[in-house]
């Protein structure tokens, strides 16, 4: 089933999320929703609280850019539960993003350039990886969903200044998306 996302400015992107249990209702339901909402407004990581479900669950696939990023081809990851490590001393490199929450944003963000990652798979397997490059900057946008973080939080004061317009005009609802959305008023489509 396709599911709103949840837009800028809504509380549920700002709200704590918890940690998945074994036991969790439907788990299986909420990723294949989590999917099916992700591929029908072609993004390529969608985090639960998008969906309004404050939970650490994050869903990635990052194939559709193999193209230009080999590393990518086949890339997808169910994450429940992550956790990143990074060490400061790595270097951080800065590259556009965008986000399902932020419509017809896309501004540039600094982020580490490669991370460690625990997290827990679909068959409750662990997992404990180094990630880097690009993978690693769609992990570490995605975990800042299940922590209270919009990418828009991480860029420059000036940057944030000029687009702040269009962050309000999201809240306002004055948005155009050809996905469904919700948020705090009721969004054009
Ligand atoms: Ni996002």
């Amino acid at each position: 089933m396709i599911l709103p996302i949840y837009l800028y400015g809504h509380p549920v992107l700002r709200t704590d999320t918890e940690l998945v249990t074994p036991d969790y209702p439907d788990l299986a339901q909420l990723i294949e929703n989590m999917k099916e909402t992700m591929y029908a407004s072609d993004g390529i990581g969608i985090a639960a609280p998008q969906v309004g479900v404050s939970v650490r669950l994050v869903y990635i696939d990052v194939d559709v850019l193999a193209d230009d990023m080999p590393e990518l081809k086949d890339v997808r990851m169910v994450l429940i539960n992550p956790e990143i490590t990074i060490d400061e001393s790595v270097p951080t490199v800065s590259r556009e993003e965008g986000c399902l929450s932020v419509p017809g944003i896309h501004e540039a963000v600094a982020r580490h350039e490669k991370i460690h990652l625990k997290w827990t798979d679909e068959n409750w397997q662990t997992h404990e990886q180094d990630i880097e490059g690009y993978l690693a900057r769609v992990v570490q946008h995605e975990c800042d969903h299940l922590f209270k973080t919009v990418f828009v939080d991480r860029i420059s004061p000036i940057r944030k200044q000029l687009i702040r317009t269009k962050l309000n005009n999201i809240v306002k609802g004055k948005v155009h998306c050809n996905y469904r959305t919700r948020g705090v008023k009721p969004a054009r489509r």
